[in-house]
């Protein structure tokens, strides 16, 4: 195991706490446009340095430019440590549509958009992003072959793959090291679960996306369910910390990134690393969503 202990993961050139911060939230609705609350967007970034995050997820996309120009005027200068992990291949159009953006020299200029409204020579992590799941072959070498570029030329210490299938991984892994993986993953959708199990295998990162639950009514059952309720009140916590507690407990290199707009929802999930779930709690939470 990479991790140096049972809260910290390796992550590219970085050892990392295992709750981190997905910042898409801070962007206005639809990830579009500005924050309802700006003042509130920058105190949750503050807060969430102050608190310990040393991991903060974002994309050029998000808003788009938005999430990461709230970062920089939150937080630069950067403290020593936070991996800013972006990820690249969608841009949006003046409507707020998502829009591939994946062509070698698109993500190259994603990567270097990404590095300017933050302000940094260098990401820690940068996701391919796949927007089509049926790739076809030659385009996906040719994507992966940008990223290694802009990894062997510094801009980024490693690279990520979200949105993917294990084939993807598996035939990414022929030509470059994967430091993380990034795929939708919660207590009530698990069909990442066989990217996780090669993840934990391999030893690299799995980030779990919408680990509350989406769309919406998804949220709401993992929110409400009875299962989720009880077991929350036995540790007198609430059920997005054990929806979160469970993702903690199913290995080791599971690194959260819980998205919120609000100072209360963040302290609220990084205490989640507190509550230890018994074997038979875990079993339970598996069953119910089975
Ligand atoms: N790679 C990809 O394709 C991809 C896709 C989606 C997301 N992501 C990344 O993953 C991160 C996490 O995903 P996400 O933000 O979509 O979903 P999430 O973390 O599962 O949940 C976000 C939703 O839950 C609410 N929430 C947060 N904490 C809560 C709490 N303690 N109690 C009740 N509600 C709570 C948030 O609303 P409030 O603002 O009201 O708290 C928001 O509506 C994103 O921020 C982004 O960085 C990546």
């Amino acid at each position: 195991m990479t991790g140096v202990d049972a809260d910290r993961y390796q992550l590219a050139d970085r050892n990392i706490s295992r709750i981190g911060y997905g910042a898409m939230q801070l962007a206005g609705d639809g990830v579009f446009g500005p924050p309802r609350d700006p003042d509130e967007a920058l105190a949750v970034l503050r807060a969430a340095v102050e608190a310990g995050v040393d991991h903060i997820d974002t994309a050029q996309f998000y808003g788009p430019g938005v999430v990461n120009v709230l970062i920089r005027e939150a937080l630069y200068p950067y403290p020593d440590g936070l991996a800013l992990v972006s990820k690249v291949a969608a841009r949006r159009d003046d409507s707020g549509a998502v829009l591939p953006y994946d062509e070698p020299h698109q993500l190259r200029a994603g990567i270097e958009d990404n590095l300017s409204t933050l302000g940094i020579e260098q990401l820690t992590a940068v996701n391919l992003r796949l927007m089509d799941s049926a790739v076809p072959d030659n385009r996906f070498v040719d994507q992966l072959g940008a990223m290694i570029q802009a990894r062997d030329e510094g801009l980024i210490a490693g690279i990520g793959l979200s949105n993917i299938s294990l084939a993807h991984l598996l035939r990414a892994l022929e030509f470059t090291e994967i430091v993380c993986v990034q795929n939708f993953f919660n207590l009530a959708d698990r069909k990442s679960l066989p990217i996780l199990h090669e993840c934990v295998a391999r030893e690299i990162a799995f980030v779990p996306f919408c680990p509350l639950g989406w769309p919406r009514l998804q949220h709401e059952q993992i929110r409400t369910d009875p299962v989720i309720t009880g077991i929350a009140q036995a540790h007198g916590g609430t059920p997005a910390q054990i929806a979160l507690a469970w993702l903690l407990a199913l290995a080791p290199n599971v690194l959260l990134i819980p998205g919120t707009s609000k100072r209360s929802h963040l302290a609220e999930n990084l205490q989640a690393g507190t509550i230890a779930l018994h074997p038979d709690q875990v079993t339970a939470l598996t069953e119910r969503f089975a």
